[in-house]
């Protein structure tokens, strides 16, 4: 790979200078030489577009820095060169510039970029640019591939971009552009994808825009909101579409007819528009390999057309929020793939069928708010993945199958308001079961005290039946959040610890029961105590008022949130997760790291995602508003370096956990306690580079400046390249200073990474983010964790070293000896910035931008 690359280099520079007649050896030897003689010429050489470029550029990372006259264009970072043509006599040489996740910002020289000779692939995304696109990349006449998207554009999509004649893909989503898409941009004819999901279009679709794009495979205009469009029957003339995402865009009328023609389509999503009439009729019959089928929150109506039991590879069907009437086709319940079906909020009746237990990989089934009726399908317990099922509001009727959660997975299940009857069967497989909603039917007998049995049960919802008996002592075992029995036929004294410890127990609508709080007090007192009883009473008063008022609290705190779920979840980045989800997956196996703080959890979503999820232990301090505000500040960092913060999770209590994005690697500190820690340098120096730059950006380039506070291996993930993000971040700001502090103070084993002055400062700075930094170069040095995750001790790495570093052969016994001898003279380097960064004395620790300049060229 090297010596083509240099090639290339070599003959482009040659081909910029081409009428300078200089000897061809004269070129080999130095490209330097070729570029002085040619400056004056009217073809300037590409190191100098590229370098015009970058001086257009606010870089405030130093990711450009090797970008200089005196290497080769095609060394520089973020730079690809191509050879297309094979042997130094090739022009064609085409060139990648990726730019993405760099923190840019500036005013972009794009003229001088677009000339630039075979420019093919050009990625300005994720970064901070604030300006319109610029309409002169519309002369980069050698793009195949332009990515813009989530960079901070704004303004109108250029028409000129209709120039770009060869582009194969275009994405400018995630941005503020605003006005009409250009019908011009039918003139790029070999546009394969094309996605301006998320932005400020408006007006018409011009029908004319997509007759040309026949090549088109990937179309994404989701997101839209002001777009105001019937569907254009054009679509269905592109026949190798296999992704039309028009979610949330604001179409109407209805579906046409050339839709149906779509034969490559694998995803379908058009939910979420003023979409009405029937879905016409033959509709799924040649979708072949359609995966995913989503037309929920439409005015859709009619009966749902047979023909999707054909869609044999159909993974999800979701259809709730329409006005479809009729049975929905049988044969859907069959596919071999199908996971998910949501039906909600529709008309649909008839009877639930049975499902193919064996063989059914359903893992959702979501019919609430329809007018089914019938029994409940035995065959429900049956289907081993089965994670979720609720059929609320429908008409169903009989019982409840006893076997309704011997699927391994079921976690949630609600029947609330149908006409079910009979006792509720001891569930005793439930090992995941977190929510049970069965009010609102005809259920009598009493309230299983297997249920206290069920490890992570967590809401229940009882209420408005005609249940009886006792409420079970062994509820007192479970985590609740919500345990709602009001109006039934239940009496004696109620759990102690159920009054006490849970901030919402609803109990009223139930005359016979008795304890502390309820108009009923249970202990009639005998005349021969009465000044004990008197005594008692006054201490059951006083202990009622109390209750009571933090009851009425906790009460008004649940009342202020607009939906009835203690949790209230907040997502800055579309992540398939629900409140109840993310609870049920608070499980101890899914722990992926501990830490002062509280616990941290990978969750895998429905969509094959990953976050980790943050649950924090210190809570109640901030309000759901304030939380909001900080979380909302950080969610809006965006670095190659940092982990993007997709959302929080707040609780009735207070209770925040923060979502972050998940890498498969799994985090730096995994790989350092591994059985071997076989990292070699070069990886080992990109993980200290990402993560200063990283932190550089945090602290100098964010407006106020962010602290991290609590960087530790853990909280450092690893990429698929080993590119690092930081994670774990901003921890105070969702709990409060106070908070923070007295978990910290609580938590004094786990100080290997903390600065030690943390100790007697009241203010947190910059340069304990240094100490911390500094902690994890010696782990990536030694090759030793400063931190053991089972048993939490320190092994105090920073005295380790400075205990060996002034020894004669002292680098020889800090230095990891699992790594080569080559690599010595940049380990000793990175060493001593290491004991730099965690200098006792805080002024002796260098800046992290200083630290970025040393580490890269160590
Ligand atoms: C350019 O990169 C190649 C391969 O990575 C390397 O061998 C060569 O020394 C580099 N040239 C310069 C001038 O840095
Ligand atoms: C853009 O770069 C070109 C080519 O180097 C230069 O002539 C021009 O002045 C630059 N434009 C701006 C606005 O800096
Ligand atoms: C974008 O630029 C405008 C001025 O052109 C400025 O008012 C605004 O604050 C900037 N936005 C961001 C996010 O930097
Ligand atoms: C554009 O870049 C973003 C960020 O790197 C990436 O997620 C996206 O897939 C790219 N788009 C295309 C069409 O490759
Ligand atoms: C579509 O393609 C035809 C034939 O190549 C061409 O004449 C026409 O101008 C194109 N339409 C648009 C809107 O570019
Ligand atoms: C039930 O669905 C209808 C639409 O079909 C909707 O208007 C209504 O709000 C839903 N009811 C509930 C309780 O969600
Ligand atoms: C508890 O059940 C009653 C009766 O069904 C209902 O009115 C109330 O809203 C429920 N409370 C909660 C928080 O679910
Ligand atoms: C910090 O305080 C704790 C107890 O409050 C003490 O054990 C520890 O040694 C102190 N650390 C330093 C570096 O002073």
């Amino acid at each position: 790979m090297a010596p083509r690359r240099r090639r290339s280099a070599y003959s482009v520079s040659m081909a910029a200078t081409n009428r300078g007649y200089l000897p061809f050896f004269l070129l080999l030897l130095s490209p330097l030489i070729t570029t002085s003689y040619s400056a004056a010429e009217a073809e300037q050489p590409v190191h100098e577009l590229l370098l015009s470029f970058k001086a257009s550029l606010h870089d405030p990372s130093g990711a450009l820095a090797t970008w200089s006259s005196s290497t080769p264009y095609c060394n520089w970072s973020h730079v690809t060169c191509t050879d297309a043509a094979a042997g130094i006599a090739g022009v064609n040489s085409s060139i990648t510039v990726s730019l993405q996740g760099l923190g840019l910002s500036g005013d972009i020289n794009a003229s001088a970029l677009c000339r630039v000779p075979g420019l093919a692939d050009l990625s300005l995304a994720s970064n901070a640019f604030n300006q319109t696109v610029p309409l002169q990349l519309s002369r980069c006449a050698s793009l195949v591939s332009l990515n813009l998207s989530s960079a901070f554009f704004w303004g109108p999509l250029p028409e000129q971009f209709a120039a770009l004649a060869g582009l194969v893909s275009l994405d400018l989503s995630g941005n503020d552009i605003e006005g009409t898409v250009p019908p011009g941009l039918a003139a790029l004819r070999g546009l394969q994808t094309l996605d301006l999901r998320g932005n400020r279009l408006s007006g018409v679709l011009h029908p004319a825009l997509f007759r040309n794009l026949t090549s088109l495979h990937y179309l994404d205009l989701s997101g839209n909101h002001f777009l105001e469009s019937p569907l254009p029957p054009e679509l269905g003339g592109m026949p190798s579409l296999r992704w039309l995402l028009l979610q949330g865009a604001g179409f109407s009328g209805a579906i046409p007819d050339t839709f149906l023609a779509l034969e490559q389509l694998q995803v379908l999503d058009l939910s979420m528009n003023s979409l009405t009439g029937p879905v016409p009729p033959g509709f799924g019959l040649k979708f072949q390999k359609l995966l995913s089928l989503d037309l929920s929150g439409n005015g859709l109506s009619g009966p749902f057309p047979d023909g999707v039991e054909r869609c044999l590879m159909l993974q999800r069907f979701e259809v709730q929020g329409n006005a479809f009437t009729g049975e929905i086709p049988a044969g859907l319940w069959s596919l071999p793939d199908l996971q998910v079906v949501r039906a909600e909020d529709n008309r649909f009746s008839g009877r639930l069928p049975e499902f193919p237990a064996g063989v059914s990989r359903l893992e959702q089934v979501q019919v609430d708010n329809n007018s089914f009726s019938g029994g409940i399908p035995r065959s429900i317990g049956l289907v081993r993945t089965m994670y979720r099922f609720s059929a609320s509001l429908n008409e169903l009727d009989g019982s409840l199958p006893d076997n309704l959660c011997d699927s391994p997975a079921m976690s949630i299940i609600d029947v609330s308001h149908n006409a079910i009857s009979g006792t509720i069967p001891e569930f005793s497989n439930c090992k995941r079961l977190v929510s049970l909603r069965l009010s609102s039917n005809g259920f009598t007998g009493t309230i299983p005290a297997s249920l206290g049995d069920l490890p992570v049960l967590t809401y229940i919802d009882l209420s408005s039946n005609g249940l009886t008996g006792a409420i079970p002592a062994e509820l007192q075992n479970l985590k609740l959040a919500l345990l709602n029995v009001s109006y039934n036929r239940l009496s004696g004294r109620v759990p102690a610890e159920l009054v006490s410890d849970l901030p919402a127990v609803f109990l009223q609508g139930n005359p016979g029961l008795c304890g502390p709080g309820l108009p009923n007090d249970c202990d009639m007192p005998s005349r021969k105590h009465q000044g004990l009883a008197l005594a008692a009473t006054v201490v059951l008063f006083i202990t009622g008022a109390v209750l009571l008022a933090v009851g009425a609290s906790a009460m008004y705190r649940r009342l202020q949130g607009k939906n009835s779920s203690p949790w209230k979840l907040v997502l800055f980045h579309p992540t398939k997760i629900t409140a109840e989800e993310l609870f049920a997956a608070f499980h101890e196996k899914n722990v992926i790291g501990r830490g002062a703080f509280g616990k941290v959890y990978l969750i895998a979503l429905q969509d094959g995602q990953n976050v980790a999820v943050k649950r924090l232990f210190c809570s109640g301090k901030l309000t759901f508003r304030e939380v909001k505000n900080e979380m909302k500040v950080l969610a809006k960092i965006r670095h190659k370096n940092i982990a993007k913060i997709t959302g929080f999770c707040y609780s009735s209590e207070g209770e925040v956990s923060v979502i972050y994005e998940y890498f498969q690697r799994g985090s730096l500190q995994d790989m350092i306690c591994a059985a071997k820690f076989t990292l070699g340098w070069n990886d080992r120096l990109k993980v200290a580079l990402g993560l200063a730059q990283g932190l550089a950006y945090l602290h100098h380039d964010c407006t106020p400046g962010v602290l991290h506070r609590d960087l530790k291996s853990s909280n450092v993930l690893l990429a698929d390249d080993f590119e690092p993000r930081v994670a774990g971040f901003g921890v105070h700001r969702a709990v409060g200073e106070k908070a923070y502090r007295a978990s910290l103070d609580s938590d004094l084993n786990q100080r290997c990474y903390v600065a030690p002055e943390q100790n007697f400062t009241k203010n947190p700075t910059n340069l304990m983010d240094v100490y911390s930094f500094g902690v994890i170069l010696l782990e990536l040095v030694t090759g030793r964790p400063a931190e053991q995750p089972a048993s939490k001790d320190c092994s105090d790495i920073v005295s380790w070293v400075r205990r060996r570093i002034n020894l004669i052969d002292g680098a020889s016994q800090i230095l990891d000896p699992s790594i080569s001898h080559t690599a010595q003279q940049e380990m000793q380097t990175v060493l001593e910035l290491a004991v730099r960064c965690t200098s006792v004395k805080p002024d002796q620790r260098p800046a992290m931008y200083e630290v970025v300049r040393l580490l890269q060229a160590p």
